[in-house]
């Protein structure tokens, strides 16, 4: 028994180490019907089951993509649909070397007596799921919980249930054979200053691993996916992508145990080009005891949104600039990023 809970884990450790490996990162391509709904509005196009499918396959069949993305992130809907070829997504993916994950929460409710605050849900059953996805290729999860900073929030109620949630999740993913994506995500609405965030971040992470540790969770079988520590969106001040490195990694140094093998970022609703700089100037500041990857949504599709417009005749130029910004991720991922090499992807019509 022993062993077998063994070998689990490692095979656990080793997808999480592959979907850290050097110059990759993972697509977030999990959106909700709500999500992608928003998303579709901004360029004018109907969030039909088959318009959802078609972008998706944009996405997935981009060529020579698999050099920076080492998986995606799918919705339900998504890893149960198909290429024009008949070729499942999660197949697809798996032909090209990327490893298909899933999200698994079932979203974000207002958390009962405490205004303004969200727990996450989709516990219920939550076992049987995962099993159904593992059938169907997924290989990893996602869970994200939200947090809210204002004058006197996140209150410990809410750090603690959705830590307590997260952990729950992730224990189920292992004992399932999947890597456990932990998301929680403090957001940057609000005005508050960059000192404000890291102090909350922290105490979210210390709360989430301290959950994790006391449910068994095994931290070489997951991976985290935090946010940059950042000044509220409001906020009047400025800080350099070095700045927001320092801060990230002096937080997470503290609390981030040494034997998680990677942090993917979430982009938060920065610009592409922001989180990219960000990402840089943390992989710049030399190694650190885990992976600093990505695992961004808005800030890898928003360009390919733009040049797809729901139109068959863009998606090859819409791929260019998924590859383009993913080839830029890829060079931060080593600290070598410039913003000349937003240039350097010559575009074809
Ligand atoms: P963003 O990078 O757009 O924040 O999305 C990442 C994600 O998966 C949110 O759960």
């Amino acid at each position: 028994m022993k062993d077998k809970l063994r070998h689990n884990i490692t095979d656990l450790a080793l997808t999480a180490l592959d979907l850290v490996a050097p110059g990759k990162g993972i697509l977030a391509a999990d959106e909700s019907e709500g999500t992608i709904e928003k998303r579709f509005n901004t360029i004018g196009v109907e969030s039909t089951a088959e318009n959802r499918r078609a972008y998706r396959q944009l996405l997935f069949t981009t060529p020579n993509v698999e050099e920076a993305i080492s998986g995606v992130i799918l919705f339900d809907e998504t890893i149960h649909q198909a290429a024009d070829n008949g070729r499942p997504f999660p197949q697809l993916l798996q032909d090209r070397g990327i490893i298909p994950g899933i999200k698994v929460d079932k979203g974000k409710i207002d958390l009962p007596g405490f205004d303004g605050e969200k727990v996450t849900e989709g516990l219920d059953g939550l076992n049987g799921r995962l099993a159904h996805y593992r059938e169907l290729g997924a290989r990893f999860a996602k869970w994200r919980a939200v947090y809210t900073i204002d004058d006197y929030l996140p209150t410990h109620t809410c750090i603690q249930v959705n830590a307590h949630a997260l952990a729950r999740y992730a224990a189920l993913c292992q004992a399932n054979g999947l890597v456990p994506i932990v998301e929680p995500e403090v957001l940057m609405n609000g005005d508050h200053g960059l000192d404000r965030c890291e102090v909350v971040t922290g105490a979210v992470l210390q709360a989430v691993f301290a959950e994790l540790l006391a449910q068994g969770v095994a931290y070489e079988g997951m991976l985290l996916k935090p946010n940059m520590v950042l000044p509220g969106q409001d906020s009047p001040e400025q800080v350099t992508a070095e700045e927001v490195a320092a801060a990230t990694l002096r937080c997470f140094r503290r609390v981030v145990p040494a034997a998680v093998p990677g942090i993917v970022f979430l982009s938060g609703g920065q610009g592409p080009e922001e989180a990219t700089e960000r990402l840089n100037a943390m992989n710049a500041q030399g190694s650190q005891p885990w992976e600093l990857s990505f695992s961004f949504g808005r800030a890898l599709q928003e360009p390919v949104l733009q040049a797809w417009q729901g139109q068959a005749e863009n998606v090859s130029q819409a791929q260019q600039r998924f590859l383009q910004r993913a080839m830029c991720n890829r060079a931060a991922r080593r600290g070598d990023y410039g913003s000349e090499m937003e240039e350097a992807w010559p575009l074809v019509g």
